[in-house]
């Protein structure tokens, strides 16, 4: 089963991802491709191709390359900046096709459906979610505090079998199309829709009733340490919690995390195990995203 997941998300990632110096091969001097980036980002019928501004008058070039090999896209964007604010949204520009960055991705059996100028979305994070899932035991109640359109959570719903997943987040977007996807995959009775902020929500709503505890914002991750050791239940549970790590050529990202992380739990005063730890992506030279999965007992 698990050879079987790993193997559908490799070849999902595959076809996300076009090569952009391929399409352009016969377009573009030798000098220019050299200057471009190699990928590009297919989420449901949009793509999004960052083009370096010193490019930028190569833009529709590209979007056109891209809209006469891959027939499904529909709109293509220039991403102009990078994941920033409390929404984590990045800017987009219009290049070509319908002027909609609204779509619908299919992954694993489910649906979702976003817009990536007004949501947070991640086709990257894709094994990660499975991976999420497949640790979630019967009857679980999980809260996922930074649940954006509800990737994390309506995985969880249609592949394991929880008793709730309480679906935080604080964009008013991103959980309109929460709600839109909870409906779209059928996980109404599962996945409970919040909006606010999670340390407001948690403390008035989610104290004590989780097993088990997401939280997959690295930026905020660590403040809100406190907030997720609130939501679960008095026995404890598991905290899955994800950072970005900067992690020097002889060190593991991992361990930089991971020594972090026991600092805090321990001003906490928390009894807790890292049972597992992972670099779910690379972000930079150097930088990574990290997941550790936390066995805490209160
Ligand atoms: C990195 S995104 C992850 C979304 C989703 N889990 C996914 O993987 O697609 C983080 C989400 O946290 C939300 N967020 C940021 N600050 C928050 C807060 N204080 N309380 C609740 N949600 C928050 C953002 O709006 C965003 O949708």
């Amino acid at each position: 089963m698990a050879h079987k997941t790993l193997a559908l998300c490799c070849w999902r990632m595959i076809q996300l991802k076009g090569n952009l110096k391929t399409v352009l091969a016969d377009k573009l001097e030798p000098e220019q491709l050299k200057r471009i980036y190699r990928t590009f980002d297919i989420v449901g019928d949009v793509a999004i191709v960052r083009v370096p501004d010193s490019q930028r008058h190569l833009s529709r070039l590209i979007a056109e390359a891209i809209m006469n090999t891959h027939r499904e896209v529909k709109a293509v964007w220039r991403q102009s900046s990078s994941v920033s604010g409390d929404y984590r949204l990045r800017s987009l520009e219009f290049l070509l096709g319908e002027k909609t960055a609204e779509t619908v991705y299919k992954e694993h059996g489910c649906v979702y459906k976003t817009d990536l100028r007004k949501a947070y979305f991640s086709p990257r994070l894709s094994y990660e979610r499975m991976r999420i899932a497949g640790l979630v035991q019967k009857g679980e109640a999980v809260v996922n505090m930074f649940a954006g359109v509800g990737c994390f959570s309506i995985a969880i719903a249609k592949h394991s079998e929880p008793l709730k997943v309480y679906s935080v987040d604080v964009n008013p977007s991103a959980y309109q199309y929460l709600l839109e996807n909870i409906r779209l995959n059928r996980a109404e009775t599962v996945v409970v829709p919040l909006q606010g902020d999670a340390k407001e929500v948690t403390e008035k709503q989610l104290q004590k009733v989780a097993d088990r505890v997401l939280m997959p914002l690295p930026e905020k991750a660590y403040e809100y340490l406190d907030v997720a050791l609130l939501a679960l239940k008095p026995a404890g549970g598991w905290i899955h919690y994800y950072s970005f790590e900067y992690a020097k050529k002889d060190k593991d990202p991992v361990q930089e995390a991971e020594t972090k992380l026991a600092k805090k739990l321990r001003l906490l005063c928390t009894d807790f195990k890292v049972e597992f730890g992972r670099i779910v992506r690379p972000i930079g030279p150097r930088w990574y995203q990290v997941v550790l999965d936390v066995k805490v007992r209160k």
